[in-house]
């Protein structure tokens, strides 16, 4: 009786010992304080420690354009599409104020024209975006606007601003341009509370407003709106220079020289695996091909298909696993190391006990 009692607390005393430092090595960013081991990034603890740069966000391309309309990218709205793991919402902003009190930029999402497709203000797509993020506290959001129109950046902060976005939880960098090595861990990102990357392609003006980065003196991208296959990986807008890389897989046809998503092709350039052209195999060619694995993967109609999709492309780029993690944000690793360390701490309490029992 007192053998057992003692095994029973040496079994509890050899678990702890050897969990302890498997459970520290594993910890990202051990000093702040909300990194505890069970702590995720964008839904994996593996995340943690790895730079944004090297991180592959699944984006959603015209995120406001949602329906069954001719000129429409999606058939989800944005709000869904963040639950399902949409990281990069992009969007272009035209010049159309509509009502001086919900819409204070007077911009307003377009596709070509407000005349064609209104997908509502700025401002209303961006408070689905700040809702998201504060129901999710350890998920970081890349938001992608273009700037037809040349409106002045004063204008976008307003924005910005009115939708809850502000210096205080948006990402500014130190310079106008950031190396790809340069780039902060997704861990770092969310310990210090910004959590959010604004970009915009031409007007961002760094010294009126540091945390609306200028996307080509950080960013490159391969030609968008392909109208041939297999996908086309060279630079196209930006320079390559140390600069991220933004991967365009949205496949378009030509109506009268009008260009339209491509449906048909669908199925076959949104899957994941399961042919030459779709996400994964694409981006290990271009990878290949630009000596730069593209940060951003951009695709029209996200939600198609429903498996082997966008989401597990990323999944399979970003070395995790495609099951999602639990509420209490545990992800597998740390599962693995208590069940070993409990296996371990079982076979050496077995063999001891045969050691004293024989003695
Ligand atoms: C994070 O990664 C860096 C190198 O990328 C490494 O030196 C460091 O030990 C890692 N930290 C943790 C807590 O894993
Ligand atoms: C987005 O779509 C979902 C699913 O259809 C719906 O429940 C939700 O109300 C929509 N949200 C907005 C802001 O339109
Ligand atoms: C602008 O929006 C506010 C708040 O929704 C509303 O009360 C007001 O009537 C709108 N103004 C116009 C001109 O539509
Ligand atoms: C943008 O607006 C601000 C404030 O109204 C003004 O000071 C600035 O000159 C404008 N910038 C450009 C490029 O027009
Ligand atoms: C920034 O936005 C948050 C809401 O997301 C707000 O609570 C805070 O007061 C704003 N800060 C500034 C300096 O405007
Ligand atoms: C950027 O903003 C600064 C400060 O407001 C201003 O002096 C400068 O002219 C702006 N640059 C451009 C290109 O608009
Ligand atoms: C690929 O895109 C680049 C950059 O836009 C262009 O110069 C090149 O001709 C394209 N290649 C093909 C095969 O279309
Ligand atoms: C796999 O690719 C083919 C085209 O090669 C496509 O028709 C099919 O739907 C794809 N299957 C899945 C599950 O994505
Ligand atoms: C995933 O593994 C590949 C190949 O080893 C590596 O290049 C990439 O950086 C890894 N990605 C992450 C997010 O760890």
């Amino acid at each position: 009786m007192n053998l057992a009692f003692l095994i029973l607390h040496l079994f509890t005393f050899l678990q702890f010992v050897i969990s302890a430092p498997a459970t520290s090595k594993t910890s990202p960013l051990a000093p702040a304080p909300t990194s505890s081991s069970l702590a995720t990034c964008n839904g994996h603890a593996s995340l943690c420690n790895v730079s944004y740069a090297n991180v592959v966000y699944a984006g959603a391309h015209n995120s406001y354009a949602y329906g069954d309309g001719i000129s429409d990218n999606q058939y989800s709205n944005i709000s869904d599409g963040l639950v399902k793991g949409i990281r990069l919402m992009q969007a272009q902003g035209h010049d159309y104020p509509t009502n001086e009190t919900t819409n204070p930029s007077g911009i307003s999402l377009c596709h070509t024209s407000c005349y064609l497709e209104d997908g509502g203000s700025l401002e209303s797509w961006l408070l689905q975006a700040r809702n998201w993020l504060n129901a999710n506290p350890r998920e970081v959001l890349t938001i992608l606007v273009t700037n037809p129109d040349s409106v002045n950046v004063t204008r976008w902060q307003k924005g910005f601003e009115y939708a809850g976005f502000n210096s205080t939880n948006v990402f500014s960098p130190s310079s106008q341009h950031t190396s790809r090595n340069d780039w902060p861990t997704l861990g770092q990102l969310i310990d210090s509370g910004k959590r959010t990357i604004a970009i915009m392609d031409y007007g961002a003006n760094f010294t009126q407003l540091p945390w609306l980065i200028e996307e080509f003196s950080n960013i490159w991208e391969n030609p968008y709106d392909q109208l041939t296959l297999p996908f086309n990986c060279s630079v196209d807008r930006g320079t390559k220079n140390d600069n991220l890389a933004f991967h365009n897989h949205v496949k378009d046809l030509s109506y009268l020289g009008i260009s339209t998503p491509d449906k048909d092709d669908l199925t076959m350039v949104n899957a994941a695996v399961n042919n030459s052209n779709a996400i994964v195999p694409t981006v290990q060619r271009c990878t290949i091909e630009t000596g730069v694995r593209p940060t951003y993967v951009m695709v029209d109609f996200y939600d198609i298909p429903s498996q082997n999709n966008i989401f597990s492309a990323v999944d399979m780029l970003n070395n995790v696993s495609t099951t999602p993690p639990t509420k209490e944000g545990k992800s597998a690793a740390p599962r693995l190391q208590s069940s070993l360390s409990f296996q371990l701490s079982l076979i050496i309490c077995i063999i001891l006990s045969i050691a004293v029992m024989t003695l």
